[in-house]
Formats: C-alpha cells, sequence, structure tokens
C-alpha cells in the first residue's frame, strides 16, 4: 500500500506538471497542445507477473528498483511538435531525472507503433521523508493513441485465428503508414494557419 502511495503521488505530480504546461501555453500561443491525459496505476499481480517474467524478486524493494512503469502517465497531444515540445518543457524542471528515453515516432516497433517513451524518476514529499518514485510517460498524438488502441485490441484478443492476425497486422500496419503521413499534414497545416496570423500584422 505504500508503494501504491508513492506511485499515485508521483503521477499526481505529473499530471499537475503537464497540465500547468498546457496552461501556460494557452497564455503564449491561444491553444492547448494537450488533447487528454491519462494516468493508471499498475496493479499488484501485473507488478508481480512482470517481475516473475523478467526473473526478479518478488519483493517491494525489487519492484521499486526494476520496474519503472508501476506509475504510467499517458499525454495525448495535438500535433508532433507538441510531443517533442512538453518533452523538452518536462525535462527543463530540476526535479525530473531522465532514465530512459525511447523514441518510437522516429523509430517506430516493428508493427508501425509509434509514441514517445521517457522513463522518469520525481521526488515525492511525504510527512518524514522525501522517497523518489519512477513512472513511464507515454507522448503521443490523438492520431497515434487511435491506431494504438485499436492495435492494442488486437494483440490481447485470443481467439483469432493465424491467417487473420497477419492479415490484420498488415492492415494495420499501412494504417500507421497512412496516419504518421496525416499528422505530418496536419502539422503543416496548422504551421501555415499560424504564419497567417503575422500577414494581418503585415
Ligand atoms: P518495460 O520495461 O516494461 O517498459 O518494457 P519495454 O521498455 O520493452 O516496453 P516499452 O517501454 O517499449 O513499452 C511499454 C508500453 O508501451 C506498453 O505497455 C504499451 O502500453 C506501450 N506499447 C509498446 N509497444 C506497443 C505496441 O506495439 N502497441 C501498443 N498498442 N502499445 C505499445
Ligand atoms: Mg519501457
Amino acid at each position: 500500500r505504500e508503494l501504491q502511495h508513492i506511485h499515485t503521488a508521483a503521477m499526481m505530480q505529473l499530471r499537475l506538471k503537464f497540465e500547468i504546461l498546457n496552461s501556460e501555453f494557452r497564455v503564449h500561443h491561444h491553444r492547448n497542445p494537450i488533447h487528454h491525459i491519462e494516468s493508471r496505476l499498475k496493479s499488484t499481480r501485473s507488478m508481480y507477473n512482470k517481475l516473475v517474467q523478467r526473473g526478479f524478486p518478488t519483493s517491494i524493494e525489487s519492484a521499486k528498483k526494476n520496474l519503472n512503469d508501476i506509475a504510467g502517465v499517458r499525454v495525448v497531444c495535438c500535433y508532433i511538435d507538441d510531443v517533442y515540445d512538453m518533452e523538452d518543457m518536462l525535462l527543463r524542471q530540476s526535479d525530473v531525472r531522465l532514465i530512459e528515453r525511447t523514441d518510437y515516432i522516429k523509430n517506430p516497433n516493428f508493427n508501425g507503433y509509434r509514441s514517445l517513451h521517457l522513463d522518469v524518476e520525481i521526488p515525492v514529499y511525504l510527512s518524514s521523508k522525501t522517497e523518489y518514485a519512477r513512472a513511464e510517460i507515454q507522448l503521443r498524438t490523438v492520431a497515434m493513441d487511435f491506431w494504438a488502441s485499436l492495435e492494442h485490441k488486437l494483440r490481447y484478443k485470443k481467439e483469432i485465428p493465424e491467417f487473420e492476425k497477419d492479415s490484420l497486422q498488415k492492415e494495420l500496419f499501412e494504417c500507421a503508414q497512412m496516419i504518421n503521413t496525416l499528422d505530418q499534414r496536419m502539422e503543416a497545416v496548422k504551421n501555415r494557419l499560424a504564419a497567417g496570423g503575422q500577414w494581418e500584422k503585415s
């Protein structure tokens, strides 16, 4: 329960950090870069299973040391450049320590999955001590999130026959390429519209 409490606190702090960055961005740029934020705490059962799968001891200390994703925060942004802006703004904060960065946007997964993953550690101030908690942050666009939620369903559906699974994988891979093109074109339109503000002034 202590482990869960500390990681829930870390999740709340990270959500608040992103909400503040989002509202500040609105003050300067008149739009919100974040579409929405989700968070989840890993269940005790999933923690246990992951530790066993990876051959680690199944203790609280081991979970703290070996699992970066007890706390999970997903930040769904509007455009690709918002994802990287959010990353820069978060990592500039002096209490955020980056542990691992995996850029599945520049280097997509074999199946077409795209997102930016940041494993971070932040301090959690308790009544009589400071604890350091890790969290996995997934940053992605709305379009990437749309794709990932459908692909996730395919991954966990057991009753699909192999041939159909292969065909769906192929279809999803092609959708991922289309979504990438869409993200880039939408960003280009957004940037041209932003430049429009300057035409009015000139
Ligand atoms: P961990 O140490 O558990 O983080 O393992 P890892 O670093 O190999 O995993 P990674 O950080 O790449 O992925 C962790 C999470 O990202 C998963 O639990 C999913 O939520 C998400 N994810 C990664 N790959 C995929 C994918 O191909 N499809 C979908 N839908 N989600 C993915
Ligand atoms: Mg990871």
